[in-house]
């Protein structure tokens, strides 16, 4: 609607009489227009295990995220239980001596996730417990999969990613998240839980996943990054691809993904909005390691405001249509949010 311009008295062609600014006016204005929010329902919180029971062991490149022992997993789970977080992920510190070729470890049934995850659901069993499908903790070559001269063989590597993932469920894990990137992993894992009664594990799969510079820290946190061997460009996805995105996200949701993810999230807003309205799932933008010690760092140097620059992060992901995200910020954010 045209609207006199107060100035000139004239209808005002510039701005057809739209006076934006007016609903900016205020605290209570904004906020009783603001479209989008984070809350705390959002939030899945990744967590580093390690072995032994001493306390946290700070990770260098991710300042305030520590590594936990299997009792200080229970003490955070209860803690996310409290602030109302839904779910954490659990990913393992695996000592060196336990890791080989064929990422063996990843089937044992005592494992260290494992045993932190029946730990959780022993005493905290209303808080959800999301597992990282991918045998790169476990490798010696810390590759997500097996090596075959060179090549980082398909379906060789699906077929233990569904016995990982069996071996996970039993534990009592209610959600696998297979972050490997393996073609085809996503129905033959949805089979192989069904087939043995785990009908009700839900999958959350890394349906596109970059080959990116932001996982840095995390492979820091579980240890696999002095071992990594080459580049992961022959599974994770070439980040100047938006169309294959979509087909990824298409194989996994047909093979029966629940919910899918886009990894990393603040550069891939665009693949995130692209996705969420193309198949409307429930999807989640992973805030890797590397964003979140980007922010962290510039922070700590008092170039940014830490908790402004953390909740524009993560409103951006809200904003572009995700369900929730997974991040590293998830206890400081409900605690804020707590606050109010
Ligand atoms: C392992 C995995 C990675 C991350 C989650 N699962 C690293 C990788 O693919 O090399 C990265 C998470 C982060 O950077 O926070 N498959």
């Amino acid at each position: 609607m045209a609207e006199r311009n107060p100035m000139t008295g004239m209808i005002d062609r510039a701005t057809g009489g739209a006076r934006l600014r007016r609903l900016r006016q205020s605290d209570w204005a904004r906020r009783l227009v603001r479209e989008t929010d984070v809350r705390v329902d959002d939030l899945i919180w990744p967590i580093f295990v390690r072995e032994g029971d001493g306390g946290p062991e700070p990770v260098a490149s991710m300042p305030g995220v520590s590594r936990l022992s299997v009792a200080g997993c229970v003490e955070a789970a209860r803690e996310a239980a409290d602030l109302g977080i839904p779910v954490i992920a659990l990913f393992p510190y695996t000592d060196a001596s336990l890791r080989d070729e064929a990422g063996s470890e990843a089937l044992n049934a005592d494992n260290l996730v494992c045993r932190a995850t029946r730990a959780i659901k022993d005493v905290v069993p209303e808080v959800g417990i999301l597992c990282d499908v991918a045998l790169d903790p476990y490798t010696s070559h810390g590759h997500d999969g097996i090596v075959r001269d060179g090549v980082i063989v398909n379906d060789e590597t699906v077929e233990i990613l569904c016995r990982q993932a069996l071996v996970q469920a039993r534990a009592g894990c209610d959600i696998v998240g297979p972050s490997d990137m393996m073609d085809g992993r996503v129905a033959c894992i949805r089979a192989a839980l069904d087939a043995e009664g785990f009908g009700d594990a839900m999958i959350m799969s890394y349906a596109a996943k970059y080959a990116s510079a932001f996982y840095g820290p995390f492979r820091d946190a579980v240890g696999s990054a002095g071992a990594l061997r080459g580049d992961k460009r022959t599974y994770q996805m070439d980040m100047g691809n938006a169309l294959e995105a979509l087909r990824e996200a298409a194989q996994d949701v047909a093979e029966g993904a629940d919910m899918i993810m886009v990894k990393p999230g603040m550069p891939y807003l665009d693949i995130l909005a692209r996705l969420v309205d193309e198949f409307r799932m429930p999807t989640f933008a992973y805030q890797t390691s590397g964003e979140y010690s980007t922010i962290m760092a510039a922070a700590q140097n008092g170039w940014i405001d830490g908790d402004k620059a953390m909740f524009e992060s993560l409103r951006a992901f809200k904003r572009a249509g995700a369900s929730g995200i997974l991040s590293y910020f998830a206890p400081r954010v409900a605690k804020a949010l707590h606050r109010g």
